[in-house]
């Protein structure tokens, strides 16, 4: 049994980021691994200021609801992170969460401490853009979650990515649900992964 943190980045609750994190956490469930849903919208997590306060003392001066977030990251073993594309990239309330894990970075490479390293942990990422299908669409997101994933450890394991959802919502994609529970149930040994459909 893994502990799975996942975090759905749209601020619209129950619409396409949500509608595909909840397809894959539903093979996850059935596996029997523990998930840990975050709606990021309902968090306050203010946004990174660059005071390098992380650098010298490890933690981050913000005492915001990031703090909950930093346990999931410490105590998870898998963390899938789900988002919608606003002009190209990760929207801001999820970039939020991912800029205040400069943290884990200034642990490492300023304070020279370890946090999990080499632990086998996985990271997942999935994003929905509301536009038609273009082969590079999600291409901007991935240096972004990639140095993500390496600040908090975990291997960047896999991309699942949806265009056009702003024509053919998640809801009306069926053939996709069969594809996101499988990788859902074989989540903690899953070779490498890109979709985009
Ligand atoms: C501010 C904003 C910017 C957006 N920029 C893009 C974009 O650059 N590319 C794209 O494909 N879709 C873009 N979209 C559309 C969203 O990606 C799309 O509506 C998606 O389904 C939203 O996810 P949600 O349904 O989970 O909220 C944008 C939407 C908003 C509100």
């Amino acid at each position: 049994m893994k502990k799975v943190l996942a975090l759905m980045g749209s601020p619209r609750i129950n619409k396409n980021t949500d509608r595909l994190l909840t397809l894959m956490l539903k093979g996850i469930e059935d596996k029997g691994h523990e998930i840990s849903k975050v709606h990021i919208v309902k968090k306050k997590v203010l946004p990174c200021t660059g005071c390098n306060y992380c650098g010298k003392k490890g933690e981050c001066i913000i005492k915001d609801d990031m703090e909950e977030i930093y346990k999931g990251f410490d105590n998870s073993d898998i963390v899938i992170l789900a988002a919608p594309l606003y002009f190209n990239t990760v929207n801001s309330i999820t970039k939020h969460v991912i800029d205040r894990c400069q943290k884990y970075w200034s642990i490492k490479y300023q304070l020279g401490q370890n946090y999990r390293r080499n632990e086998n942990r996985i990271g997942v990422f999935l994003a929905v853009g509301g536009t038609d299908y273009s082969h590079e669409h999600f291409s901007a997101t991935i240096p972004t979650i990639d140095l993500f994933f390496k600040a908090i450890n975990v291997e960047y394991r896999g991309n699942y990515f949806v265009s056009g959802t702003d024509k053919v919502p998640i809801e009306e994609r069926k053939y996709i649900k069969e594809e996101l529970y499988e990788i859902g149930y074989n989540i903690d040994n899953i070779k490498n992964f890109y979709c985009h459909r």
